[in-house]
């Protein structure tokens, strides 16, 4: 999705704009210092630990580690997706935001219209529901009161093979349109029909409340359980078989169930701050759960957790309740989105996971136990970390050293993907607790050393390495990369960190005009993202003239550091026999004690 708006349009966007003032209509700020401050408006608290800084076009809480450019706070705050924060602020900047290739435009228009139509689809269906009383008396029995009818937009497709389309699809263009948004289905011989008949309907809206798909739900019910859709097929439909029990919309340029969520919409319009979500598996789970007043329930649509999914939960919640069947294939569901939230556990983030008994459902739970039994088993809920271990000690015998390692073994790559921060310290704590495997921390960024300056409480450290004090510098200045040419003989050195200060100088010399806030922004969804924010928060302690000498200080002794690598390297090879001439002098040199400063 980030590539299709050019980089360099977002570097000049973001120097039209003063972070300061987007933020400013959003939440009050006050001045502090250089800085401005506020209450976090993404997490509770008291007194203010969310700061924005003008000089680093950058926001940062140091309660629950929200932070950003003015991008970022436009797609938290206002929960917009990166194309339309890029929108709203080239709008405020009067800019035209540049598409690559121009692509955005057609599809646009394209998009409006299917958007209409879909509406005009939801609004047919209410209509028929209205007209049929079967479908009420299905939803009646069901348990729906009217209320809820009308919040979710609940209908009726009729029980024919062209209602929809004779209604909507009067003109080729609106018959193809019908087509493109997935309202239609094709016959052997590649007649058109209405995909949905005789099923009660559930507009699926997106995070703006516009449908862009249905489910449909036989009502029947003397159907088998859980046919999977994707057997649905022409052959199938075209004999008087009703087809699975809930049918979804393909995937359409406007719906991707990967990153869709049911009932989203409902709950962030019930609750102006979500605080917690639960993810359950069915429509009717997320509706009754509504209307019992349980108004932050969403479900997937007929699909495993993804991590889009994840992202997408944790950006409206830190608290995310997973409900799955007790049985194996919950257990296994339960696992899946297990790996999909990991790389989204940023710290402030908790998932839990609920098992309901074997054959109910929250639906049938909230019926059954009401609003307070369904809470008290939500208070039971199993904590991730505890699900992980629980799932990551199967069939291992901890009693056994070779059981010890399978658990290491297992539970490494996957506690590795935690993002830096204390609960990914957690996790390898216990890990080593339960395995008694020590656990090396991966290298690459110097994430280690940061975690143990960022608990010292700012102040000047002084285990800091000068890998990581050169790029805390730099993310904080980016226009010392301008002070300092190539060649660059640290870029050798076999420390962490190494690659990704060289990529950066690199980046800040590309970009002169990049702020501590667009430079995020660019490694926004890396890996390195975490550790970079906390060294642009990181209290240096220093003015702008010190800042320039401890940056090009530090530069040079690495490049002494350089050296040294290559004298120990040298060494080691003459010992073992295999010196050119050429490597002997340098050798001498080195030996005599002269850097081979900023020359190869
Ligand atoms: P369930 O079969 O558990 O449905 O499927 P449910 O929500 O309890 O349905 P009711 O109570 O009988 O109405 C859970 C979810 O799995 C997907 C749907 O999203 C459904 O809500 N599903 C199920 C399908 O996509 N197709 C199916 O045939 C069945
Ligand atoms: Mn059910």
């Amino acid at each position: 999705m980030t590539g299709r708006i050019p980089e360099r349009f977002i570097d000049e966007l973001l120097t039209r704009i003063d972070i300061v003032d987007v933020i400013q209509e959003r939440v009050t700020l006050k001045k502090a210092g250089r800085d401005w401050s506020a209450r976090c408006p993404f997490h509770d608290e008291r007194s203010p630990s969310f700061t924005v800084s003008p000089a680093k076009q950058f926001y940062h809480c140091f309660g629950c580690g929200a932070h950003g450019s003015a991008i970022r706070f436009l797609m938290d705050y206002d929960r917009l997706e990166f194309p339309d924060a890029i929108e709203e602020l080239a709008a405020r900047a009067g800019l035209k935001v540049e598409y690559e290739g121009g692509q955005r435009d057609k599809p646009r228009e394209d998009a409006s219209d299917l958007y209409a139509l879909l509406d005009a689809a939801a609004t047919f269906y209410r209509e028929q529901l209205a007209r049929s009383a079967g479908a009420r008396a299905y939803f009646e029995q069901r348990g729906l009161d009217v209320e809820t009818l009308k919040r979710f937009n609940l209908g009726y497709a009729p029980n024919q093979w062209d209602a929809l389309k004779t209604a909507l699809g009067t003109t080729p263009q609106r018959l193809a349109l019908l087509d493109k948004a997935g309202m239609l289905a094709s016959g052997d011989r590649g007649g058109k029909y209405d995909r949905f008949r005789d099923r009660v309907m559930f507009p699926i809206l997106d995070r703006r409340g516009r449908t862009i798909a249905f489910g449909g739900r036989i009502i029947s019910s003397d159907r088998p359980d859980r046919v999977d859709q994707e057997a649905d097929s022409p052959a199938r439909t075209s004999d008087k078989s009703p087809g699975p029990k809930y049918l979804n919309s393909p995937e359409t340029p406007l719906f991707h169930k990967g990153r869709e969520l049911f009932g989203l919409w409902q709950a962030r319009d019930a609750n102006p701050k979500i605080a917690r979500l639960l993810v359950v598996e069915g429509y009717m789970d997320v509706i009754a759960l509504h209307q019992y007043g349980i108004t932050q329930a969403v479900a997937t649509l007929g699909t495993a957790t993804t991590s889009d999914h994840a992202e997408i939960l944790f950006r409206n919640s830190a608290d995310v309740y997973f409900c799955f069947d007790g049985d194996r294939a919950g257990r296994q569901a339960a696992w899946r989105a297990v790996e999909s939230v990991l790389p989204r556990m940023r710290d402030g983030r908790q998932a839990w996971f609920l098992f309901v008994p074997d054959g109910e459902d929250p639906d049938s739970l909230i019926r059954a136990e009401g609003v307070d039994g369904f809470e008290q088993r939500l208070r039971q809920a199993t904590p991730l970390s505890e699900f992980f271990f629980a799932e990551t000690g199967k069939d291992v015998n901890l009693a056994t050293i070779d059981g010890k390692a399978r658990l290491a073994e297992r539970a490494r790559p996957l506690i590795g993907q935690i993002p830096d921060g204390a609960f990914r310290d957690l996790m390898y704590t216990e890990l080593e607790r339960r395995s008694g495997a020590r656990t090396v921390l991966p290298g690459g960024t110097a994430q280690v050393d940061i975690r143990a300056t960022a608990r010292l409480g700012g102040g000047r450290p002084a285990q800091r390495s000068l890998v990581r004090t050169a790029v805390a510098l730099l993310v904080q200045s980016p226009a010392l990369a301008a002070e300092i040419e190539p060649p660059w003989t640290f870029s050798e050195l076999r420390q962490p960190g190494i690659s990704l200060l060289v990529e950066l100088i690199r980046l800040c010399r590309e970009r002169p005009t990049l702020t501590t806030g667009a430079l995020l922004e660019q490694f926004a969804g890396r890996e390195e993202a975490v550790a970079l924010n906390k060294l642009a928060t990181l209290d240096l302690l220093v003015d702008a003239g010190q800042g320039r000498a401890d940056f090009i200080g530090a530069l040079a002794q690495l490049d002494v550091q350089t050296s040294q690598q290559r004298l120990d390297d040298l060494i080691a090879r003459q010992l073992a026999g295999g010196l050119s001439d050429s490597e002997r002098d340098e050798l001498r040199q080195l030996m005599a004690n002269k850097p081979a400063h900023r020359k190869r």
